[in-house]
């Protein structure tokens, strides 16, 4: 009945998109149905796919759930997928979640000074590895729409590169969720990334990086160009991020959206439908057509056979030039 393809975990699965110079989509399981397109799609396309439980999903599925859901669809694909635990805001949730079986973590530190985001990564790291999990790590902070920031407050919550050579160095994390420029939750994808910044903390490090909020950016100089939106020298697109180096990109809004839309457009077409399927479907269609779209962008399709399997270590990551 099922491919028996197991959970893998995000450590080879990223360093070889680092090294081959595309990113690896993690998608938001917020629900069966979701969850259900985003592996469908991964494994149409043969890419392997980051399916991402956050506090908020924890919350609202219970922690059995989410894992579940993300597991039996797993098994039911060919590809390689990582069940990751997405901005886990504490110890304790990162211990749940390793126990519960996630083959990724997340600790975010964001909200604490930068001493104790380094001892509590350190702590979990030093927890996850002893069990072959890995750890990804946030330096700086990827605010939310809701912070209501100016571009200058943005700018100024961004990682520090030299900062980020000593964070990673200090917790051993896996991968870094560096804040370059995007914001959480933004419903148009309008914002520019610092790729300058980007460069200077790949030089500095030798780990994955992570684009957080990845819904809010721009996808490539093509829809700036269509926007209106001219970019400074330093600043790019979700595309040339991925040219410069970022390997996992966060996505969670921008399938929420999608999802809500076309179940809106379903109900305005059959407004009596009283099998709630009937409505469902068409919102994981869609979603489908988006993920799509997004495997492409990020150029992980046609990756699947060897990602995760590949037996680099971290210290085989090649630095950018
Ligand atoms: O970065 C966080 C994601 O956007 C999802 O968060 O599921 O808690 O709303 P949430
Ligand atoms: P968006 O909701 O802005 O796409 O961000 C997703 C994310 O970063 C999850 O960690
Ligand atoms: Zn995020």
């Amino acid at each position: 009945m099922t491919n028996e393809m197991p959970l893998v975990t995000s450590k080879e699965m990223l360093i070889k998109a680092t090294n081959e110079g595309y990113g690896v989509g993690a998608f938001n399981a917020n629900n069966m149905e979701l969850v259900q397109a985003v592996i469908e799609t991964a494994d149409e396309m043969k890419a392997p796919v980051i399916l991402q439980v956050s506090q908020g999903a924890i919350k609202y599925a219970g922690l059995e759930f989410a894992t579940m859901m993300v597991k039996v669809a797993a098994e039911l694909a060919s590809i390689p997928v990582v069940l990751h635990l997405d901005h886990g805001t504490d110890f304790l949730q990162n211990v749940l979640c390793l126990r519960a079986g996630f083959t990724s973590l997340m600790y975010d530190g964001s909200a604490e000074p930068l001493q104790q985001n380094i001892a509590i990564s350190r702590k979990i790291t030093e927890i996850a590895h002893a069990c072959g999990i890995p750890v990804e790590c946030e330096l700086g902070k990827i605010p939310k729409i809701e912070d209501n920031l100016t571009e200058e407050q943005v700018s100024n919550l961004m990682a520090n590169p030299e900062a980020a050579e000593k964070f990673v160095e200090e917790t051993q994390c896996d991968s870094l969720a560096a804040a370059i420029g995007s914001v959480h939750g933004m419903k148009e994808d309008i914002q520019p990334l610092d790729i300058g910044r980007l460069d200077e903390i790949r030089r500095r490090t030798n780990v994955p990086i992570v684009l957080h909020g990845s819904s809010g950016v721009l996808r490539t100089r093509k829809d700036a160009e269509e926007k209106g939106i001219r970019l400074k020298d330093h600043e790019g697109t979700v595309e040339d991020a991925i040219k410069h180096g970022v390997a996992k990109i966060n996505v969670a809004t921008e399938l929420s959206l999608t999802f809500i839309r076309a179940m809106h457009a379903q109900l305005e077409k059959t407004p009596g439908e009283k099998d709630m399927r009937k409505i469902l479907l068409p919102a994981k269609d869609a979603v489908k057509t988006r993920v799509r779209e997004y495997i492409e962008l990020f150029g992980c399709a046609g990756k699947a056979e060897v990602a995760g399997a590949s037996g680099l270590s971290a210290s085989e990551i090649k630095y950018h030039e």
